[in-house]
């Protein structure tokens, strides 16, 4: 029955993992997938997760099912974390969330909605974008196309051709954005592009779905989705998936959420019952414990605040590596201007190796990154940056 069936490729992301266990090199280092790490090269659990984990322990008082869409603290803290306490589409409840084991399970949760209900929508994501966008957008049938992004001369968004290939972008579409700190390349619209990008949108009709997984890693929390709060200015439907695995650390409890958001309440419950057929048909509901955590901690003063402070932690100490690797490279004598890295924002830098380049560094010096030339930034510390720009230096000289 089985003698036809083939092994697939590896993981582009996930896959190095497995190949880095099995790497030898006794001086290797892991900067592939996207996991912080502290100066110890240690990926901690943040101190409001285990302050928030010792008071669910004392008040859990059932492991019964929830909802099919979660928990109501949880799902009022994600709509209030994504659109603002006060934003009327919280208080016209337009908005409707459900609880997805993380990101991932939200885009395929959407991307389930999207192939049932718009059936002739074709999905668009930008030119590089996440690795796995394509293959979950594909697994439902969906077809899928690419818009420019990046423009690898300048290292820079290329906001011309985004605008051009946008603008090719039929009516009842849909278009994913990374609401902050693109991944792979780390290069966010401004403010005022954001604006552009938005009014865009609303000519052509499109529908926006944001992927929102790094809110926090950036500029800050309020200010890592004025993208969405600009679309919502000017369209009257979205889609977000987001994860909370990277801001609060929760990697492993899968911990993410689709919200949709329509023009009237009326449809926004009833377009979101179609969403929970789609959840029920697939995983019935989502695991209790990390979403727990998360609206315990959003949901509570104290916790909030020290959250925020752990987060602000994080994303300075990237950015401090980011000025760091750049530096030490040019004192490692690599005369190309890698000045870049330190103005893209989030846990990745796309560094510009080419794939022989990344190949040698894991071939020659035991460092995985990424195919594309990603390189995980919150995976650098004090200790691993020498022999990466040591490694570096000699691969840009061969
Ligand atoms: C990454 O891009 O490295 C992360 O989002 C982890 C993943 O699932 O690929």
């Amino acid at each position: 029955m089985f003698e036809h069936i083939h092994a697939a490729p590896a993981d582009p992301i996930l896959g190095l993992n497995d190949a880095y266990r099995n790497e030898p090199n006794p001086n290797k280092i892991n900067l592939g997938v996207g996991v912080y790490k502290d100066e110890q090269g240690v990926t901690p659990i943040l101190q409001a997760v285990k302050q928030a984990e010792e008071r669910l322990l004392n008040q859990e008082e059932t492991k019964s099912y929830l909802s099919i869409e979660g928990s109501p603290a949880y799902r009022e803290a994600v709509q209030k974390l994504l659109f603002g306490e006060d934003h009327q589409i919280i208080s016209k409840k337009l908005a409707q969330t459900a609880h997805t084991p993380g990101g991932t399970g939200a885009l395929r949760v959407a991307a389930e909605f999207i192939k049932k209900h718009l059936p002739e929508a074709t999905i668009w994501v930008s030119n590089p974008t996440w690795a796995n966008h394509q293959s979950v957008f594909q697994s439902v049938g969906l077809e899928v196309g690419s818009y420019a992004y990046y423009d690898a001369n300048t290292k820079a968004l290329d906001f011309e051709a985004l605008l051009a290939s946008l603008s090719q972008i039929p009516e009842g579409d849909v278009v994913l954005f990374h609401a902050c700190c693109h991944n792979p390349t780390g290069i966010d619209p401004t403010p005022e592009q954001w604006y552009q990008l938005a009014k865009l949108c609303s000519k052509q009709g499109f529908l926006p779905l944001f992927d929102c997984a790094y809110q926090g890693f950036g500029h800050g929390i309020e200010e890592d989705v004025q993208g969405i709060r600009t679309f919502l200015d000017y369209v009257p439907e979205m889609l977000v998936a987001n994860s909370f695995s990277k801001n609060f650390g929760l990697y492993n409890e899968r911990v993410g959420a689709l919200t949709i958001v329509c023009e009237t309440s009326e449809q926004a419950e009833a377009t979101f019952t179609q969403v929970q057929r789609c959840i029920r048909t697939n995983y019935s509901n989502p695991p209790s414990h990390g979403a727990a955590i998360v609206a315990e901690i959003l949901n509570d003063k104290q916790l909030r605040s020290l959250w925020e402070m752990e987060l602000k932690s994080m994303r300075t100490r990237i950015h401090e590596m980011r000025s760091l690797f750049v530096n030490t490279l040019r004192v490692k004598g690599v005369t190309q201007d890698f000045s870049f890295i330190s103005q893209q924002q989030g846990m990745f830098s796309f560094s510009g190796l080419t794939p022989d380049q990344v190949a040698q560094l894991r071939n020659n010096y035991g460092i995985y990154i990424v195919g594309s030339g990603r390189i995980s930034v919150a995976g650098i510390t004090h200790e691993n940056m020498n022999p990466l720009c040591d490694a570096i230096a000699a691969i840009l000289k061969d």
